[in-house]
């Protein structure tokens, strides 16, 4: 990794990201065995920063981070001072007094983890901030898609649905791209964010050419993110952008990073076919978080400390 955080896929290249998931390819023959833990980080700290909710990051952060031996704190907003008032920059910087290795931040503002990374002396690992970037899933749908099809170069992968308030479409479009996939979003012209074809996607509003995609990744909507009417009613949505078995073709995959929205933006029987890859995609979420822990902190490469990073949202 070139850089001693993990903000954004912008900070790998294409080689980052190979190394990563060769690294979590040899961790997960590793979690096959009955004894899963390894010694290599014996003695640091690992810090579970999470303004937001979450099932599926959180825990396996959690266990990626024991598998390797670290000691793991989880500390909750709810029950913190941050309900008296505390800002960010004061709890990272009480926080960072723990003298933690890593901090994994997951917040509701886009650039949040940038500016951790200027408060502490740890490397940071950004879970989600706000409608920006969350780069461990993006890294665990390449493990996980690779590994179902092989190498993405020349791969059609149709990112489908609430794409404007998704910081999985964006880390994806970026890391489906330097894999050498063809990257195209679609959905409802008020969810599609304008200007996102400089990512290196194509945009589409509506699934008339799906049948030309190798993989569907639908996304979750997002209310909770919603301030104003974005859609004229959920079922229009589900009439025109559901995928089910009568849109998904055969030979397509189906991913998700979860929580599903069933009857929504996926029908109840994809979810369940052998076409979707879904609760693959969790499991790697352990073993591609324990290689990126690895890499920022126990890699070849020595940390040494950066300058602030750019924020991009
Ligand atoms: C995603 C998230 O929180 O960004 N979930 C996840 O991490 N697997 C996507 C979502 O909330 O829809």
């Amino acid at each position: 990794m070139s850089s001693r955080h993990l903000l954004s896929i912008e900070d790998l290249d294409r080689s980052g990201i190979e190394r990563i998931l060769a690294r979590a390819a040899s961790f997960a023959e590793v979690s096959g065995r009955e004894i899963k833990k390894l010694p290599t980080l014996r003695g640091r700290r690992v810090l579970n920063l999470f303004y937001e909710n979450s099932t599926r990051t959180r825990s396996s952060f959690e266990i990626a981070a024991k598998t390797l031996s670290a000691d793991v704190t989880n500390f909750n907003v709810s029950g913190s001072s941050v309900e008296k008032g505390e800002s960010l920059k004061d709890t990272v910087q009480t926080l960072s007094a723990y003298d933690p290795a890593a901090i994994v931040i997951r917040h509701p503002h886009a650039g949040a983890a940038a500016l951790v990374a200027n408060w502490t002396p740890a490397a940071v690992v950004n879970a989600g901030d706000g409608k920006h970037e969350h780069p461990t899933q993006a890294l665990l749908d390449v493990f996980t898609l690779t590994r179902r099809i092989g190498a993405l170069d020349g791969k059609r992968i149709w990112i489908v649905g609430d794409v404007e308030h998704s910081r999985v479409a964006r880390s994806n479009v970026l890391a489906f791209t330097r894999m050498g996939a063809h990257v195209t979003v679609c959905g409802p012209p008020t969810l599609i964010p304008r200007g996102i074809e400089a990512l290196g996607c194509d945009v589409r509003f509506t699934l008339d050419e799906l049948r030309d995609a190798d993989v569907v990744y639908a996304l979750r909507m997002q209310n909770e993110r919603m301030k104003d009417a974005y859609l004229p009613s959920l079922r229009e949505y589900v009439a025109t952008y559901q995928i089910n078995g009568r849109r998904l073709g055969p030979r397509q995959v189906l991913m998700h990073p979860g929580p599903v929205n069933r009857g929504v933006e996926l029908s109840g029987d994809v979810v369940d076919s052998p076409q979707a890859v879904i609760s693959a995609q969790v499991e790697a979420g352990v073993v591609v978080r324990m290689a990126v822990l690895y890499e920022l902190l126990a890699g070849a490469r020595t940390p040494s400390p950066q300058p602030a990073h750019r924020v991009l949202a």
